[in-house]
């Protein structure tokens, strides 16, 4: 895969909103998203162009070390929310901050109202939720009360305990219906953005076709989601031990940090990453 940066205008462009990733939607613009975990990556990213920053709770995996994600407190989301946070103001100010509510922290709808307040006011815009059918009164309750969501289907990293490890969901006809049946009622109960992680191409092709308010975003998912997002490490290819089939290491053919980012955004806009044959199942 040859793909050339292209030197975005970011400090032209207005600061990305809920609207606007609806026009992104609708016009059928790919939406790019990377992970970021503090100021100086949060900025290098806002600079290449890239429209949503998530602050994952993959950090307990690639900053703290842990084995999974299940250990990373509501306390380390927030500190890293406001320092990504930090780090867009004094750039561009243009992505979306994405925060990722941590393992036991959106248990009830009550619980999770509190527990997005504590983002939101860290600097987050939105939250992202993993879980299908029981979360969408959940989601109902945050967007009713002013907070955008992000669902997060397939493999959800933190239900690998109950999913039996890190594997491609919705292989089988029961499993690809659920995982419609629940991407639909996240969408009816307002998540405007939906994670589908590790889910055979074709079904979320399908999936993407069938949301209309709601831009399904990939990671190992196949090309035809709405758009792309992978782990800052993986794609800078400083994942230590082992690497996801769905990853790619754009500092292999950029040698800078933002010309990785920049590669990034031009792969997914124009459909060169993912490479179904390579990335997806
Ligand atoms: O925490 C994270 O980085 C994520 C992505 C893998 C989607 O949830």
């Amino acid at each position: 895969m040859s793909v050339q940066p292209s030197a975005p205008e970011p400090g032209k462009r207005p600061a990305m909103t809920m609207h606007s990733l609806m026009k992104m939607l609708a016009d059928g613009e790919k939406i790019t998203m990377l992970t970021a975990y503090d100021a100086t990556f949060a900025a290098v990213a806002d600079l290449a162009g890239v429209e949503i920053i998530l602050v994952g709770d993959s950090l307990g995996m690639v900053c703290q070390g842990h084995n999974s994600t299940i250990p990373v407190t509501l306390e380390s989301m927030r500190y890293h929310t406001e320092c990504v946070a930090r780090g867009v103001q004094k750039q561009n100010g243009r992505p979306i901050i994405l925060g990722d509510m941590p393992f036991g922290s959106y248990a009830t709808p009550e619980q999770a109202f509190q527990s997005a307040a504590t983002l939101m006011q860290a600097g987050a815009h939105m939250v992202k939720l993993e879980g299908g059918a029981w979360l969408a009164p959940t989601v109902e309750f945050l967007v009713t009360r002013g907070i955008p969501v992000c669902g997060h289907l397939g493999l959800t990293p933190q239900s690998v305990n109950t999913l039996g490890g890190y594997r491609v969901q919705g292989r089988t006809e029961t499993g690809a219906q659920k995982l419609m049946q629940d991407s639909l009622l996240l969408q009816n109960a307002g998540a405007q953005a939906l994670v589908l992680e590790m889910v055979p191409a074709a079904l979320s092709a399908e999936i993407t076709r069938a949301l209309t308010t709601c831009a399904t975003i990939g990671i190992g998912a196949g090309v035809d989601t709405a758009g792309q997002i992978l782990v800052l490490h993986d794609m800078l290819g400083v994942t230590q031990g082992k690497v996801p089939k769905f990853a790619y290491n754009f500092m292999t053919e950029s040698g800078t940090i933002l010309g990785a980012m920049q590669a990034f955004v031009q792969a997914v806009k124009t459909q060169k990453f993912p490479v179904n044959e390579l990335h997806a199942w």
